[in-house]
């Protein structure tokens, strides 16, 4: 399975693609998560994409697209891979379309997750991560057992830095402007399927496994 999930940020994204990677045995690709290892590293791509991620715009197309052409040939991916933020422009998909067919590869399905604004706001605002093993948490949704101390591996949750108020407004108009326009591209190419991101976590779960069985026959 070479699955796309394409959502506004706080869609439920990176939360379904770790579910969905274990029980598919592929992995979750985030674009995310690769900017923000490489900024925690001190890489030079990372010192790059610092004032991107900072302000909730875009990292570069050309660094973007050439970290995930690497990405997904890396062996663990050969099966298959969960892209969770990629492609995130038209000129992305476009490029990434180049790069499957080099790789003679194609996509299987894009999962889109719909979900409205106010409740983007909230998610994005109550968010806390655990920085040493990824594991998420909202402060309503999803509330760690014991407060601000990470269920898995006990470390103390954090907040991301883009996920405060002013910049999660930004992060929620490039996605208007930039990312919206790909829920078409994928429509128009028979590869979207539209899944009420609303629903409880399991839910949205229960209906992608659906939305992948029907993309199967
Ligand atoms: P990235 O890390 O990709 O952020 P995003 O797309 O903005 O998405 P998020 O991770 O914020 O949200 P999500 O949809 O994964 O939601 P989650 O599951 O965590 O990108 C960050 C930055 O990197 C960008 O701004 C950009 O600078 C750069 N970048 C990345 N990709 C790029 C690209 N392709 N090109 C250029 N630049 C790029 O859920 C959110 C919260 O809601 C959590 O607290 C969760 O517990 C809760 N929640 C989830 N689902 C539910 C539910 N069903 N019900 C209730 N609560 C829920």
């Amino acid at each position: 399975m070479q699955i796309v999930l394409l959502g506004p940020p706080g869609s439920g994204k990176g939360t379904q693609a770790k579910i969905l990677a274990r029980q598919l045995g592929v992995p979750h690709i985030s674009t995310g998560d690769l900017f923000r290892q490489h900024l925690h590293e001190g890489t030079p791509l990372g010192v790059a994409a610092r004032r991107y991620l900072d302000a909730g715009t875009l990292v570069p197309d050309d660094v973007t697209e050439s970290m995930v052409r690497a990405r997904i040939q890396e062996p663990d991916a050969r099966v298959g891979f969960i892209l969770d933020g990629f492609p995130r422009n038209l000129s992305q998909a476009q490029h990434f379309e180049t790069i499957l067919s080099d790789l003679e590869r194609a996509l299987s399905v894009v999962i889109y997750l719909a979900v409205q604004r106010h409740t983007l706001m909230m998610r994005l605002t109550g968010r806390r991560v655990c920085p040493q093993c990824g594991a998420l948490y909202h402060v309503q949704f999803n509330p760690p057992l014991t407060q601000g101390l990470c269920n898995v591996c006990g470390a103390q949750l954090a907040q991301r830095p883009d996920d405060r108020e002013d910049t999660v407004a930004t992060r929620l108009s490039v996605y208007d402007a930039e990312t919206k326009p790909l829920i078409d591209f994928y429509r128009q190419r028979g590869l979207l399927q539209e899944i009420d991101g609303e629903l409880p976590v399991d839910a949205v779960t229960q209906s992608i496994g659906g939305a992948l069985a029907m993309s199967h026959d």
